[in-house]
């Protein structure tokens, strides 16, 4: 092709140049090369500048479906741009969002700490969206709910709406979750979402806090309200006054069944983004809420609850068996449970 060409214009050259008017023919010979010249170039130009396009646009789809135009995706790992149906996201609708979830067990401290989380002015946290049993029949019911509260549609008293910059909720193991993980851990490896496990290293202590507190649902202690968690110390104190007898038969077996789900469900998700937080090192050292906060790339600032613990001091002194207890805890792997604080 390239000889043909060049064969091509020596033939022009040789058989058009004329020898009457030399200045005139050279003149528009000239003109008609520039005129090609610019042409050709504009074309190769448009080329160009429609492939580039092509592949910035392929490179977004691929990394964030739901934004065109919002910035540089290798600076936000894990970030997303969600279009809300329900409002419109305004002068944050650049800002990234990460996506979590909370995965822990009833009385393990999860509601403390999403009250936590929440006092961030960047986080909505919206508390256990799965409790209705209509949003987990089936693996397709929970992740049209996914879909809905990672779209920030998902309206609850902790929404934050136009300027979160984390979005998720809490998740009981025993709220389908573990009936459907395979669907669910797809989902949050397919949708960047990181989990945080919450644990309780003490589950002694968790068995006395679900025994008080299904205790409670029917007693109800405080002026006839049943409370799961409280603001003073004097609702504390007043929940704490009931002493729960612990079934020692089964005590060793239902502490293995509890170590056991939540091994298990590390397990389920350990392909996933996740961290693993325990209660007792929340309590103690408040800089793993600094980890927390890196870990969802937020902004760190002071967080704060105002909720108040039930159970303080020594558990032998919220257990009515406890002789009992301590007797059968002797020598298993959960001796410690018996000593340890908190
Ligand atoms: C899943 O559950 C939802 C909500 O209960 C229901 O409407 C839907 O028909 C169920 N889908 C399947 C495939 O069973
Ligand atoms: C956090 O929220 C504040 C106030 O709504 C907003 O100005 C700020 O841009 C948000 N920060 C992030 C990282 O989204
Ligand atoms: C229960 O009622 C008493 C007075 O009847 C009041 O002093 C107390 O604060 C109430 N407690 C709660 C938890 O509402
Ligand atoms: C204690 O646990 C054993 C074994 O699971 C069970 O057979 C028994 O009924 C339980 N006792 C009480 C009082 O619930
Ligand atoms: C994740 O769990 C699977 C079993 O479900 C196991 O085979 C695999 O080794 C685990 N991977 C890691 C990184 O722990
Ligand atoms: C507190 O937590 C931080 C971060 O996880 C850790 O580096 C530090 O060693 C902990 N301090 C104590 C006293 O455990
Ligand atoms: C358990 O019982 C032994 C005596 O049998 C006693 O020395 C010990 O202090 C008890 N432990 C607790 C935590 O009450």
């Amino acid at each position: 092709m390239g000889e043909d060409l060049c064969f091509l214009n020596k033939g022009l050259l040789t058989i058009k140049i004329p020898k009457r008017s030399p200045l005139l023919m050279r003149t528009m010979v000239l003109l008609f090369a520039m005129a090609c010249g610019v042409y050709m170039c504009s074309i190769c130009l448009r080329q160009i500048s429609t492939d580039s396009e092509i592949k910035i646009q392929d490179i977004q789809v691929i990394q964030m479906p739901s934004s065109r135009n919002c910035a540089d995706i290798s600076e936000h790992p894990f970030a997303h741009y969600p279009k809300p149906e329900t409002f419109n996201r305004a002068e944050c609708t650049c800002n990234p969002v990460r996506f979590f979830a909370i995965l822990s067990m009833q009385r393990s401290g999860s509601g403390w700490f999403e009250t936590l989380l929440n006092s961030h002015v960047n986080v909505s946290s919206n508390g256990e969206i799965f409790t209705p049993i209509s949003r987990r029949d089936n693996a397709s019911a929970v992740l049209r709910t996914l879909d809905t509260v990672y779209n920030l549609d998902l309206l609850t008293s902790a929404s934050k709406n136009e300027c979160a910059a984390a979005v998720g909720f809490k998740w009981m193991l025993n709220q389908g979750l573990m009936d459907y993980h395979e669907d669910i851990s797809e989902y949050f490896n397919r949708r960047g979402v990181s989990v945080i496990f919450l644990f309780r290293r003490n589950l002694l202590r968790r068995l006395v806090s679900v025994l008080a507190n299904s205790y409670d649902r029917y007693a109800k202690l405080l002026n006839g309200t049943h409370k799961s968690h409280v603001h003073t110390e004097e609702e504390a104190q007043a929940l704490s006054n009931y002493k729960p007898i612990i079934n020692s038969t089964s005590l060793v077996s239902d502490l293995q069944l509890m170590r056991i789900s939540a091994s298990k469900a590390v397990e389920y998700f350990n392909g996933t983004r996740y961290m693993i937080v325990y209660y007792e090192d929340l309590i103690t050292n408040r800089t793993k809420l600094l980890d927390v906060q890196n870990f969802l790339f937020l902004p760190p600032t002071d967080l704060t609850s105002r909720q108040v613990k039930i159970h303080k001091g020594p558990l032998s002194e919220h257990v009515k068996n406890w002789d009992e207890v301590n007797k059968t805890l002797k020598g298993t792997p959960y001796e410690s449970f018996l000593l340890a604080d908190y």
